[in-house]
């Protein structure tokens, strides 16, 4: 039996990525225990592809945020409380904070918001989840009218009770995005986050719902496999895409709907390293850019590193 040292033990980096810890604390340990356990997951799911329904999505949402509340603002919107594990910085895997890319990807969607938004305007939210997103919008831009809408009715729950614990004005709904939204109003940005990836094979319906709503702005922030670097884990993401049934198409179908994409790439950020976030911005219009108003902001600034 080879001895274990104690130098063997502090290597070992335990994370929520894996069921095992990861031999290393560095990109290319995280790369070879994310190539191990794909291959471990395809062989025990006899290459059976994961199933993922409205009513599963539904049912596991409901099942994970059952009862769950945060007393810390910044712990809710940035997981500040969340161990140390390995995220995506830079377009580099290493040991890290969620909360700092957190912070990053919600300078980045505010940063898109802002260019657009006059006071009184409305956003929407598709796949609003536990409405930590909204929460930091609204404080950030307090005159405007957010609106958030999710599957799961339990998810709609603890967002509303979130916000009144924490004074944020926020609507939630729970409704099928892919359903017909016309009840809800027109409003100046529509976005998602890490939503659309959770309807593959219908996400083409929330695309349009959420065009169809949109008077400016389509922001999505979503794995984006068209968009991902090559190299070791960007074949590793597309593969684990494919094995979890999660999104694909998303920017092929976007360009088919004839709308002008100001901007689309990855964002070299994740909290996940095999789930890079990516942004497609578009301009839904064709023209309309409001200037960004003063009296919209508060004076609230986002931590940059936490
Ligand atoms: C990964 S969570 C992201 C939550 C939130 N956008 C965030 O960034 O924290 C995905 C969310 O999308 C919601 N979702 C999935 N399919 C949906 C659908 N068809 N209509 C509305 N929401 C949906 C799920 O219920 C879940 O809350």
């Amino acid at each position: 039996m080879p001895q274990t040292t104690f130098s063997s033990i502090s290597q070992n980096t335990v994370t929520q990525w894996f069921p095992e810890p990861v031999k290393g604390d560095n990109e290319s340990a995280f790369l070879q225990a994310a190539c191990k356990h794909l291959i471990i997951t395809t062989l025990s799911r006899k290459f059976r592809r994961m199933k993922r329904t409205i009513e599963t999505v539904r049912h596991n949402y409901d099942e994970e945020r059952a009862g769950r509340t945060w007393s810390d603002f910044e712990d809710y919107v940035f997981m500040t409380s969340s161990p140390r594990d390995f995220i995506l910085w830079d377009g580099k895997v290493r040991l890290g904070s969620f909360a700092e890319v957190r912070a990053f990807l919600l300078r980045y969607l505010s940063g898109q918001i802002s260019a657009v938004v006059q006071p009184g305007d409305t956003i929407i939210e598709i796949g609003s989840g536990d409405g930590r997103n909204l929460a930091w919008l609204k404080r950030m831009f307090p005159l405007l009218r957010c609106i958030g809408l999710d599957l799961s009715p339990t998810s709609v729950e603890v967002s509303r009770k979130m916000a009144r614990q924490f004074k944020t004005e926020i609507e939630f709904h729970a409704a099928d995005a892919t359903q017909s939204l016309q009840h809800l109003p027109r409003s100046a940005v529509v976005f998602s986050s890490h939503a659309l990836e959770q309807m593959p094979d219908i996400f083409t319906n929330a695309v349009d719902n959420m065009l169809m709503l949109a008077d400016r702005r389509g922001i999505f922030l979503e794995p984006v496999q068209e968009l991902c670097p090559w190299g070791i884990r960007g074949i590793l993401s597309r593969y684990r895409a494919i094995h979890m049934n999660r999104l694909r198409g998303l920017y092929r179908y976007v360009r088919q709907r004839g709308v002008r994409i100001l901007e689309a790439r990855a964002l070299m950020h994740a909290v996940n390293p095999l789930n890079e976030t990516c942004a497609i911005i578009v301009d839904v219009n064709g023209s309309r850019s409001a200037a960004s108003p003063e009296g919209c902001r508060s004076n609230c600034e986002l931590p940059v590193c936490m």
